[in-house]
């Protein structure tokens, strides 16, 4: 076994193709930091399933371990965006239209990552093929529990028990804030202290994830302006909505409190 037979060098150099034509220099990066995007995803999401698993079997120190983690590529996810930032609207405007209408609005892996977080929305799943793989994932990631659900077992081992209609509920719904279980946080916070540590590097990831988007935003704002989006949304202003939505809010809610 060789490092270039283990990690399958040579097919993944062979994964970048340009489509300018002429070859426009930066498109490669476009489509390096893109993949590169994925991949991170990827992680994301096997990490994140990973703590799922240690919240069902009230696993503490393994969930703060991952939390570590995950927050840290997180912290690496946002730095990327400065990368893309050195590409310039003109620069950009030079092969934009070989991208047709693919967007990331159609990454499969971020729907995964939002859905795995709690942020169901079912009429997300129109904009995969019928029939491909990422259509059949994100299926199975709309009706499966997500990690707040998980999140919500592990309270429960902690004396927080969950109220009847979390409990009951469809998986295809979003996650909403509640008030029994902010108070059970807010009780543990303030009488286990290793719980503390745990919520607050939930809170990083939190504020990473937000974070994340925020960059995202200005990228596309100083790229694109008021345009709008290849995937056909109206760019800026439908990025803006998500901005501030909370994968635990449960935990922002209770801050003041503390
Ligand atoms: C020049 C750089 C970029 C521009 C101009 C840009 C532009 C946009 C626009 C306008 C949208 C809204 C949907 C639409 O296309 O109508 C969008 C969505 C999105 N983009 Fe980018 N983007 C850029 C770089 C990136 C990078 C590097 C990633 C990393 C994977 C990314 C991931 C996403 C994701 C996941 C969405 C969906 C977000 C959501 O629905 O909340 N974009 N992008």
């Amino acid at each position: 076994m060789t490092y270039a037979d283990y990690l399958h060098v040579e097919e993944l150099l062979a994964l970048q193709e340009p489509r300018s034509e002429p070859h426009e220099h930066d498109e490669t990066l476009f489509i390096i930091v893109h993949q590169a995007y994925e991949l991170w995803f990827k992680l994301l999401l096997h990490e994140l399933d990973k703590v799922a698993t240690d919240f069902l079997a009230d696993r503490l120190y393994p969930a703060i371990s991952t939390f570590k983690r995950l927050r840290t590529i997180m912290k690496v996810a946002v730095e990327q965006v400065d990368v893309v930032e050195t590409l310039t609207p003109m620069s950009f405007n030079s092969f934009r239209d070989r991208l047709d209408k693919a967007s990331g609005f159609q990454s499969a892996q971020f729907r995964e990552l939002e859905f795995a977080l709690g942020y169901k929305r079912a009429d997300m799943l129109k904009y995969q093929p019928a029939g491909a793989p990422a259509h059949a994932r994100l299926t199975r990631r709309l009706n499966e529990p997500s990690l707040v659900d998980a999140f919500y077992v592990f309270l429960t081992a902690h004396g927080v028990p969950t109220p009847e209609h979390l409990r009951t509920r469809s998986p295809e719904l979003p996650t909403t804030p509640d008030e029994a279980i902010e108070d059970g946080i807010l009780h543990l916070y303030k009488t286990e202290p290793n719980l503390e540590i745990l919520f607050e590097l939930m809170t990083d990831f939190d504020e990473g994830f937000q974070e994340w988007r925020y960059r995202h935003i200005k990228l596309v704002e100083r790229t694109i302006g008021s345009k709008r989006g290849t995937g056909g949304s109206l760019g800026v202003e439908f990025l803006k909505a998500s901005l501030f939505s909370p994968v635990f809010p449960d935990l922002w809610a209770i801050r003041h409190r503390l």
